[in-house]
């Protein structure tokens, strides 16, 4: 049965072979992204997510307008500036707060009320999630924090399956003007294809980290629908 998917950060990357993958299963997939890739079947939506909440509230409207009947959120957009907590502008800190997390709670907040069918979110995060680095401070609070939205939103009864992948280091764009050896990093393909394995099942919430050296995935937690809600 073919799914509405929307991928934001689909324009690259993880995301960008999550939707070669969904393309060829026939689902309908938009893609975002700053950059149009030309990914044949695929509608392309500019979205650039920056530092002003002025200019994100419209975007996102526009957004879930140009593409309606969404099913399944996956949100693989990231940004990463490195630093010690003091190098870090106003404007750095406020981009990867509105990439990390408010834009995808404002997408949670519309495409849940909008859905067909249950929301399905497919939350891609990082090993920063659970790995504190003094250069990654902020960067690490989003991933976190997004982890922690997941959590939540597994938690609400109108809510369908949540995945939250916890990838380590992947050879894709993210890196690219980094000074960053990416030659031992995970191969994007893999990664995609065990995000797509992750998902599959029936199951409300499963949080997996997708290691390296060796690349391995390590399911930390599956919940059915049974669990009961914390309140
Ligand atoms: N690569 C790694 O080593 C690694 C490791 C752990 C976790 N991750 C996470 O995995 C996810 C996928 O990353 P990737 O490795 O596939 O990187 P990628 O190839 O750079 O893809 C990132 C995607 O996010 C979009 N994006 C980034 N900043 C944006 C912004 N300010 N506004 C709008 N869109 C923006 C990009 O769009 P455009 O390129 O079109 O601007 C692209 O579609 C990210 O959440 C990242 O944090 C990556």
């Amino acid at each position: 049965m073919p799914k509405t998917i929307l991928i934001v950060g689909g324009s690259s990357g993880i995301g960008l072979e999550l939707a070669r993958h969904y393309i060829a299963e026939g689902h309908r997939v938009c893609i975002t992204g700053r950059r149009d890739p030309y990914m044949p079947g695929a509608l392309f939506f500019h979205l650039s997510i920056g530092a002003f909440a002025d200019q994100l509230v419209p975007a996102i409207n526009e957004l879930v307008a140009a593409f309606p009947g969404v099913q399944t959120l996956v949100y693989a957009a990231g940004f990463l500036q490195r630093g010690a907590i003091e190098t870090l502008s106003d404007e750095a800190l406020l981009t990867m707060t509105n990439v990390g997390i408010v834009a995808p709670m404002m997408l949670a907040t519309r495409l849940k009320l909008l859905a067909p069918t249950p929301l399905k979110l497919m939350l891609i995060t990082s090993s920063s999630q659970y790995t504190p680095r003094p250069q990654e401070p902020a960067y690490a609070a989003t991933k976190a924090g997004l982890a922690m939205l997941g959590a939540s939103l597994a938690r609400d009864a109108g809510v369908g399956k949540v995945l939250v992948a916890a990838p380590s280091g992947i050879r894709t764009p993210f890196w690219r003007g980094a000074d960053e050896d990416t030659t031992s990093m995970l191969d994007p393909v893999w990664v995609a294809n065990q995000i797509i394995e992750l998902s599959g099942g029936p199951f409300k919430y499963r949080y997996a980290k997708i290691l390296r050296n060796p690349a391995r995935v390590e399911i930390v937690e599956t919940l059915d629908n049974s669990f009961a809600p914390v309140v």
